[in-house]
């Protein structure tokens, strides 16, 4: 199991193209600089405290054995307990109280103008990404254009999840029947790892996600590919159809894997834009083949890891919702290029 767990985590950064440590000392992130900086000065006020206890539990050690041998008088230690035990102390907690306030506000997406508004539903164990004003419908997966200020909406549909991309963004929960809300706010392109932060069943380590930071142009080329079906709904049709010109156009292996895919059970849980398959349980497939993962991060997305996944998921990924399937052979060869081919 743990060399598998290996295998799986070093093929992933080989292919994911994730290609920055999941570490909130490495911000590029507006929210993620305000938490840094915090943590940075709660870092150095908690080393001088330290230093400085430990040097009076030094002092009162050795001038204790002095007092011992010339039996010196007491000296004005209760000043130092007055200001060093209370006075002091009280000043720092509200020093880092009014800090941590700021940082609360700085962060919490509060009032800020948002160009681009993401709903995000956190499920076992998986995450649903919505842009609502462009219909787009995919998983896993977060697109922001660099530079901007991106409103995630965010709610769950069975537990408490929270949302977590150390690089970018502070740590939100996602709470059934209610909506919170964050701000992602990436300085520069590139995928950057997420992860659920809140601990919501059995897969809860491998409900990973990933931001993908695009250079704005790039971004609105992204949302409306995704916008448009997948499929081009002619070309399955039959060739030589003066009405229809895309007719036959479409690799007859995934025209067959189309109708596998269709006769199958895939369709109650899993939905693809323009087609009978309108399941809402599992992610929406319509461009799953633009993505870099499967089963939220669990593996790469390959043709090989897809055919495991699809015929025992549950031995990948044990306690997921999704069943097996007894699609095999020539069969699931015809389902995998379909779904590959769905761009
Ligand atoms: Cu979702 Cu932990």
């Amino acid at each position: 199991g743990a060399a598998v767990g290996a295998l799986t985590v070093t093929s992933l950064a080989a292919c994911s193209g994730a290609d920055r440590p999941m570490s909130m000392f490495s911000p590029s992130g507006a929210d993620a600089s305000r938490v840094d900086s915090h943590w940075q000065m709660l870092l150095l006020l908690g080393s001088v405290v330290w230093l400085v206890v430990m040097g009076f539990t030094l002092g009162a050690v050795l001038r204790r054995r002095r007092a011992h041998r010339e039996d010196e008088p007491r000296g004005r230690g209760h000043v130092v307990v007055a200001v060093g035990g209370a006075l002091v102390p009280a000043l720092i907690i509200t020093w880092v109280m009014a800090d941590s306030v700021l940082v609360m506000r700085d962060t919490g997406g509060q009032g800020e103008d948002a160009g681009t508004v993401v709903e995000v539903a956190g499920h076992q164990f998986w995450w649903e990404v919505r842009y609502p004003e462009d219909g787009v419908v995919t998983a896993n997966e977060i697109h922001v254009p660099v530079g901007e200020v991106v409103r995630l909406e965010m709610t769950a549909s069975d537990v408490i999840h929270s949302l977590w991309v150390p690089q970018l963004s502070g740590k939100v929960d996602l709470n059934p029947g209610r909506t919170t809300v964050m701000t992602i706010n990436a300085q520069e392109p590139g995928t950057y790892w997420g992860q659920c932060a809140e601990y919501c069943g059995l897969q809860h380590a491998w409900m990973r996600f990933v931001v993908v930071a695009h250079e704005p142009e790039e971004f609105d080329g992204w949302l409306e590919a995704q916008s448009l079906p997948a499929e081009d709904p002619g070309a399955g049709g039959e060739p030589g159809d003066p009405a229809d010109p895309d007719a036959g156009d479409q690799d007859p292996q995934v025209v067959r894997g189309r109708e596998v895919f269709m006769s199958s059970s895939c369709v109650y849980c899993h939905a693809v834009a323009g087609t009978e398959a309108t399941g809402t349980m599992g992610p929406d497939l319509t461009h799953f083949a633009s993505r870099q993962t499967i089963g939220a991060g669990v593996l790469p997305n390959d043709r090989e890891s897809l055919a495991r996944w699809i015929v025992d998921p549950q031995a990948v990924k044990p306690g997921n919702a999704m069943p097996g399937t007894d699609v095999a052979g020539e069969e699931l060869e015809a389902m995998l290029d379909y779904l590959e081919s769905l761009e």
